[in-house]
C-alpha cells in the first residue's frame, strides 16, 4: 500500500536495522507520511543506498543514514546523538534490529545464545532507554514501537533462544509502556508471524539443515498455513508501524499487536 495522508508530518524518527527487510518498508513509509527518518543498521553501505533510494522517492519527508550497531552501548550513544544532531529531535523510535538463530535444546551454544540476545533484547532496551531519556528531558511526548514476533507468543522445539527474546519483547513493552507513559511516551509492539524477505531465507536455511527439508520447502509449509493464505510482506506491516507512531494511537499502551494474517490469536 503506497497511499498517504501525511500523518507523520514534521515528526522525527529512529528506526533501527531499516537497511532493509520490514525496518527499510516502515522507513518508506514513514517518508511517504511526511516524516524524517534516520536509518540506523550495522550495515552502513546498505543503510545509505536505502536513505537514497527513499529520498528519491515523490515523498513527502526524507531519509538519512547512521551507523548503528544495537549490541554495543557506546555505538546506541554515538548513534542517537547523531540522530538528534541531524534531525533535531526524535519523535518516534522503531526497535526492529534483531538475529535470528535456531538450535535443538541440546546443542544451543552460549556463544550464539549471548549475540541473539545481546541484539534482539539488549540492543531493544537500551536504545529504548537512550531515546526515552531524550524524550522525557524534551517533555513532549513521544511513541516507541518494538518488534516482537509470533516467536514470543509461544515456544518452538528448535527455536528456543530467539523465541524467548522476542517474549522478552512482548515483556519488555508492558514495563516501559507502564513506566513512560507518565512522560507521554506511548510504548507498543507489532508481533509479524511469518514476513517473506531476506530474513525468511536464512530462517529457511536453519530448517533445511535442521529438518531435512529441500530449500523453500519450509518458507512454502509456512506460507500455506496462514488463514489469509499467504505468508506476508513488509508492506502488510506499514499500516500498524504508522497508526502507532501517529497522534491516532495516543491511548494505546504496551500492547503487542499481532499483524500475521491470523497465525495468532491473543
Ligand atoms: N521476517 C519475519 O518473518 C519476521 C517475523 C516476526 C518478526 N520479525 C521481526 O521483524 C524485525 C525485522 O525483520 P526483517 O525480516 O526485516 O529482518 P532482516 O534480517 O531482513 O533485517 C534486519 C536488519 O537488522 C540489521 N542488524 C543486524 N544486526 C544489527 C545490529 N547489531 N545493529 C544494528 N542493526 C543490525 C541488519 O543489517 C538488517 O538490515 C526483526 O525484529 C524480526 O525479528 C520478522
Amino acid at each position: 500500500m503506497s497511499c498517504s495522508s501525511n500523518r507523520l508530518e514534521n515528526k522525527t524518527a529512529l528506526i533501527t536495522g531499516s537497511a532493509r527487510g520490514i525496518g527499510k518498508a516502515f522507513a518508506a513509509a514513514y517518508v511517504r507520511e511526511g516524516a524524517t527518518v534516520c536509518i540506523a543498521d550495522i550495515n552502513l553501505q546498505a543503510a545509505q543506498r536505502a536513505a537514497e533510494e527513499i529520498s528519491s522517492d515523490e515523498s513527502a519527508g526524507k531519509a538519512i543514514a547512521v551507523h548503528l550497531d544495537v549490541s554495543r552501548q557506546e555505538s546506541i550513544d554515538v548513534a542517537v546523538s547523531d540522530t538528534i544532531e541531524k534531525l533535531g529531535h526524535i519523535d518516534i523510535l522503531i526497535n526492529n534490529a534483531a538475529l535470528f538463530t535456531a538450535a535443538p535444546i541440546i546443542d544451543i551454544q552460549r556463544k550464539d545464545y549471548e549475540d541473539v540476545f545481546a541484539v534482539n533484547f539488549a540492543g531493544s532496551l537500551f536504545t529504548l532507554q537512550a531515546v526515552a531519556k531524550h524524550m522525557i528531558a524534551r517533555g513532549e511526548g513521544g511513541k516507541i514501537i518494538n518488534m516482537a514476533s509470533q516467536a514470543g507468543r509461544r515456544g518452538e522445539a528448535l527455536v528456543a533462544v530467539y523465541c524467548a527474546t522476542k517474549a522478552a519483547i512482548v515483556s519488555l513493552t508492558q514495563s516501559a509502556g507502564l513506566d513512560l507513559i507518565q512522560y507521554g511516551i506511548n510504548v507498543n509492539a507489532i508481533s509479524p508471524g511469518v514476513v517473506d524477505g531476506e530474513h525468511w531465507e536464512g530462517v529457511d536455511g536453519f530448517f533445511a539443515r535442521l529438518e531435512n527439508l529441500q530449500p523453500g520447502e519450509k518458507k512454502a509449509q509456512v506460507g500455506k498455513s496462514v488463514p489469509y493464505g499467504r505468508m506476508g510482506v513488509a508492506e502488510d506491516l506499514t499500516g500498524m508501524a504508522v497508526f502507532l507512531a501517529s497522534s491516532e494511537s495516543d491511548y494505546v499502551v504496551a500492547q503487542t499487536y499481532n499483524v500475521d494474517g491470523g497465525n495468532w490469536m491473543s
